[in-house]
Parts: C-alpha cells; structure tokens; sequence
C-alpha cells in the first residue's frame, strides 16, 4: 500500500468539479484516508511548490493556487502515486490521454484541475504539509 497528495486546484473547485473528482478516485479504488478544503496564502503556496521555485511559471502557479480554496486528500492504494498520476493525465492537457481528469476538463497548462505527487519522498513531504500526525493515523 501507498499513500499520496491530491489536490483538488482552485479551478477545480470553483467549477463544481470536487464531486466528478472524488467520484474518478473512489471508482478507481484510490481510497480517500483524510481530507480537507483551505485556502492557501501565496506563502504557503510557495512552500508548497518550493521545489519549482527557478522555474518561470513560479510566480503564475503560486499566484493560481492561492486565489481560491482547494481540496487537499490524502489517497491511498497498490501503487497509488503511479496510479493516480494516471487518473490525472499529462501536466500539458492537451498532450493527456483520453479519459483522464485533465483532458475531460483541463483549460490551460497552469489551470489543470488537479494536482498529485510525483514521488514517494514528495509525497512524504506534501503530505506532512498539509496533515499532522492525528489525521493521518489509522
Ligand atoms: P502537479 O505538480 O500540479 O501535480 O503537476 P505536474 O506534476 O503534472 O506538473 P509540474 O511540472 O510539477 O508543474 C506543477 C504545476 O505548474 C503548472 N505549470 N505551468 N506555464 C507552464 O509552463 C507550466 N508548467 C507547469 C501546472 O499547474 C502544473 O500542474
Ligand atoms: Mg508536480
């Protein structure tokens, strides 16, 4: 078993996707472990994304991911990290394969709906970001 970081991004919320979302997880047996729907400061959301801080999209992400509330779940599963990447689709939507969340609803390269980690140290990390140690025991 694995466990990862999903986030349901600003986008995704403010055009009622939460349920379509949750709904692709559960059917695809990544099983929800802890949630919860915050706002992040752009602060946060630079920590959050420290790892592309040199990148020339920095600014534009942060900026994104702290207009609005977000959905933050912890999923787990055989494989979860891979899996749910898969569910999500390539970052470039219209590069994502048929019937992934990304392609179904996607808009932009930056407003693309969904995020999850890429790595199971990333998810270490996101998910310690975002949850202590009493929402994510069994
Ligand atoms: P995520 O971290 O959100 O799950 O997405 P990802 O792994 O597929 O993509 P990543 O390379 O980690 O990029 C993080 C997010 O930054 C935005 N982005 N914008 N304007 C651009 O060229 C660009 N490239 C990436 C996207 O919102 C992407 O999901
Ligand atoms: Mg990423």
């Amino acid at each position: 078993m694995e466990r990862t970081l999903s986030i349901i991004k600003p986008d995704g919320v403010a055009r009622g996707l939460i349920g379509e979302v949750i709904r692709r997880l559960e059917k695809n047996d990544l099983k929800i472990i802890a949630m919860k729907m915050l706002r992040m400061t752009k602060k946060q959301a630079e920590g959050f994304y420290a790892v592309h801080k040199n990148r020339p999209f920095f600014q534009g992400l942060t900026d994104f991911m702290s207009s609005g509330r977000i959905v933050v779940m912890i999923l787990e599963g055989e494989d979860a990290i891979a899996r749910y990447r898969k569910l999500m689709g390539s970052t470039n939507y219209k590069e994502a394969e048929q019937g992934t969340i990304r392609k179904d609803f996607a808009t932009d390269i930056e407003k693309n709906v969904v995020h999850g980690s890429d790595s199971p140290e990333s998810a270490r990390f996101e998910m310690g970001y975002f949850f202590n140690s009493f929402e994510t025991a069994d």
